[in-house]
């Protein structure tokens, strides 16, 4: 593992901007996974920044979501769909053939991972990974418990963001919101994985992850085992880790 730690969260925003533009401008048919989150934005505000200062080619990428909440509306400005279309998708003018998100409805979601799979393996499977880490360690939406070689699937949302939606969207206990997400297994295929963190609350968890042992426990320890991952951090996300580097 790489591990990068930046100054302060400007240069974090910055280095991790300029890391998926990086992507584009080398491998311009590049498949791209985002992340969203507090994490992401400031980084994606970036992305669109830069690119309508210097504009690049961005009529061959593919970009997705790690992750989708199911059973809510995709044009709910709390679903993934949403979010990485202001932010990314509509900024940088991706065609929107070239938006890979799965459905938020669906009867069949087994079916619907496999397929969300396979758009993805058609174009070449996953260059670019840029992946948020919650405060138990889940990636994507993958809770401590998830097995390593779970694949695509619906998981459960952790309590902090389930009990933050529900109010949020005035929505009943019984209303079940499920997470879409890529599996351990996927995240671990591929090509280039980048963990980013940021902010004082992230420390702990960062620390188990990369220095403690690798167990399902904490789903984020089996990129210590990636072949190709980078470890982006401000300095507070790093303050637990300074010592064992
Ligand atoms: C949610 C998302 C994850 C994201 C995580 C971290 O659980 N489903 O993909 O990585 O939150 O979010 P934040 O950056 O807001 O801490």
């Amino acid at each position: 593992m790489k591990i990068t730690i930046t100054k302060n969260e400007a240069t974090f925003d910055l280095t991790a901007a300029w890391r998926i533009i990086g992507q584009i401008l080398a491998k311009p048919e590049a498949v791209i996974g985002l992340s969203t989150g507090k994490t992401t934005l400031g980084m994606h505000r970036l992305v669109s920044e830069i690119y309508g200062r210097y504009p690049f080619d961005t009529s061959k990428v593919t970009i997705f979501n790690v992750d989708e909440l199911t059973n809510i509306d995709r044009e709910n400005p709390a679903s993934c769909y949403t979010m990485i279309r202001e932010q990314i998708v509509h900024p940088l003018q991706i065609p929107e053939c070239n938006f890979i998100m799965p459905p938020t409805y669906s009867d069949d979601f087994e079916k619907e991972c496999r397929l969300f799979e396979s758009e993805l393996e058609k174009r070449g499977g996953i260059d670019l990974q840029m992946l948020g880490i919650g405060w138990n360690g889940h990636i994507g939406i993958n809770q401590p418990g998830t097995p390593f070689e779970q694949e695509t699937w619906i998981s459960v949302l952790d309590e902090k963001l389930d009990e933050r939606l529900h109010r949020e969207q005035n929505l009943p206990p019984e209303h079940k919101i499920g997470g879409f997400t890529l599996g351990p297994k996927n995240l671990m295929q591929v090509k280039k994985v980048i963990l980013i963190a940021k902010g004082a609350e992230k420390a702990p968890v960062i620390k188990d992850a990369l220095f403690g042992p690798i167990t399902p426990a904490i789903p984020a320890s089996i990129l210590q085992l990636h072949p190709n991952c980078e470890i982006l951090l401000d300095t507070e996300a790093a303050s637990e880790i300074l010592d064992s580097i």
